[in-house]
């Protein structure tokens, strides 16, 4: 039997049914555009009663467009932004946060987890040359939550990284494309997580969980709204149609669906987790915070998998990403796990 289970992405998923119907609803006649609509404003109040402070949303296409873009308001062009060697905005973004900010660098940290270390960041700031004119200017620092590695910062390692941002003057940014799951995990608010512990701006997530294809910067400091604006401008990313991008982002948030969908999906990896500890030679090699599970396994084993029909991203030889999704199911995870296990047992 050639399966058919799909661990390759959370982009792969499906729409959640509430966001086609809010799509459906807003598509009533005319409204303004570029963001004067009803929906727009009220995609700004809910958001501002959402983060417990009033906040601007600039709805966008993509995570990319939503990091870049963001990024390129924290920094002029003569500046670094510090961000861990696995940050996507480093290593999947094909350059859009240098393009966008007119040539400012990424400077590249390590941390266990993927996970930058607020001393590191420390030494790192101490160490660039500020003041120095032959050096790229400390200014800004960005984190991902949840991580490129399915791990989840703790609130005191975001307060310590955004404690180092203020008292160094740089700009603080969270790619939050899987925002949701994170705050799932920590079970706080998502005003804990971003402006009580001094963020800037926020690239919120919703397509990897059951968006359709609208994302958003949430900005937390009012002085940056202005630059901002003209930036998103000048890059297309300011939809005429603003009102069906903001109408996906409200009905993303309303009734907690957000949360709701980023707990079915981190409990999917967990119980998928949970069932490769039970298979020997495989082993899970990062904890499993959020909706991503990273395995080794023989080389072998990943070959025989793929021509068995599961879908999953291959890093290296011996090592897969498997993503669970809101739209996933048990069945898929038990096909998975009955797999690997008669696979196993077979060695
Ligand atoms: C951590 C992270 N940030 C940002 C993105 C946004 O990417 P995209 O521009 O493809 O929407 C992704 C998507 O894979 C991601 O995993």
């Amino acid at each position: 039997m050639r399966a058919r289970v799909d661990f390759r992405s959370d982009n792969v998923g499906a729409v959640s049914p509430e966001i086609l119907k809010a799509l459906e609803s807003a598509n009533t006649g005319p409204a303004a555009a570029y963001g004067e609509d009803d929906w727009t404003r009220h995609l700004n109040e809910r958001f501002s009663g959402l983060f417990e402070t009033t906040v601007t949303v600039f709805p966008v296409a993509t995570g990319t467009a939503a990091n870049a873009i963001a990024l390129s308001t924290l920094t002029p062009p003569y500046g670094t932004i510090f961000c861990h060697e696995a940050a996507h905005v480093h290593t999947s973004e094909a350059g859009a946060t240098e393009f966008f900010s007119g040539g400012a660098k990424l400077t590249l940290l390590g941390g266990a987890g993927y996970r930058l270390n607020a001393a590191e960041l420390d030494q790192a700031v101490a160490s660039s040359g500020r003041d120095q004119w032959h050096r790229a200017q400390p200014a800004a620092v960005s984190v991902t939550q949840a991580t490129e590695f399915g791990t989840v910062y703790r609130l005191n390692e975001l307060a310590a990284i955004g404690e180092v941002a203020h008292r160094s003057s740089l700009r603080f940014h969270m790619d939050g494309a899987r925002f949701a799951n994170a705050l799932a995990t920590l079970g706080c608010t998502p005003a804990d997580m971003t402006w009580r512990l001094g963020l800037d701006a926020l690239s919120f997530g919703a397509t990897k969980n059951g968006g359709m294809n609208a994302e958003a910067i949430v900005v937390f400091t009012p002085e940056l709204i202005k630059d901002l604006r003209h930036r998103l401008r000048r890059s297309g990313q300011t939809w005429s149609k603003m009102r069906f991008a903001a109408a996906q982002l409200i009905a993303y948030v309303e009734d907690d669906l957000f949360l709701r969908s980023a707990r079915q999906a981190n409990t999917l990896a967990t119980q998928l987790a949970e069932g490769l500890a039970r298979i020997p030679h495989v082993t899970v090699i990062a904890p499993v915070e959020a909706n991503e599970v990273f395995l080794q396994v023989p080389p072998r084993a990943i070959d025989w998998l793929a021509a068995e029909g599961f879908l999953f991203s291959r890093r290296s030889p011996d090592l897969i990403r498997l993503v669970c999704r809101v739209d996933g199911s048990e069945e898929e995870i038990r096909l998975f796990l009955a797999a690997v296990q008669r696979f196993m047992e077979r060695l």
